[in-house]
């Protein structure tokens, strides 16, 4: 079973059991609400984006929309977007918190 932990903004973390492989969006929405904010959930908006501070391999890359949205952001490498990124199957621990405006 693949575990995905959000670390909070007061460095709690809430960690959410997701079957293996699969829309990281579901495992988001499976936590306590808000842990990761939602918009468009189509690549569009940006508010989506978190950091991925372990387990960046247990994702699957990114697709076009994906990196040209993140390239737009300026965002960091370890940025994904919470409604694009997929677990892989046979995944294991990630590590995320959602992305300040100013990174
Ligand atoms: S929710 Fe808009 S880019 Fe992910």
């Amino acid at each position: 079973m693949a575990i995905v932990r959000f670390v909070l903004e007061d460095d709690t973390h809430v960690e959410v059991p997701c079957e293996e492989g699969g829309r990281l969006a579901d495992v988001c929405d499976a936590s306590p609400k808000g842990v990761v904010p939602f918009s468009c959930r189509s690549a569009n908006c940006g508010t989506c984006r978190v950091v991925v501070v372990e387990g960046a391999g247990e994702l699957e890359s990114h697709d076009d929309e994906e990196l040209d949205l993140l390239e737009i952001f300026n965002a960091t490498a370890t940025q994904r977007l919470a409604c694009c990124a997929r677990l892989k199957a046979g995944s294991g621990l990630v590590v995320l918190r959602p992305a300040r405006d100013d990174e």
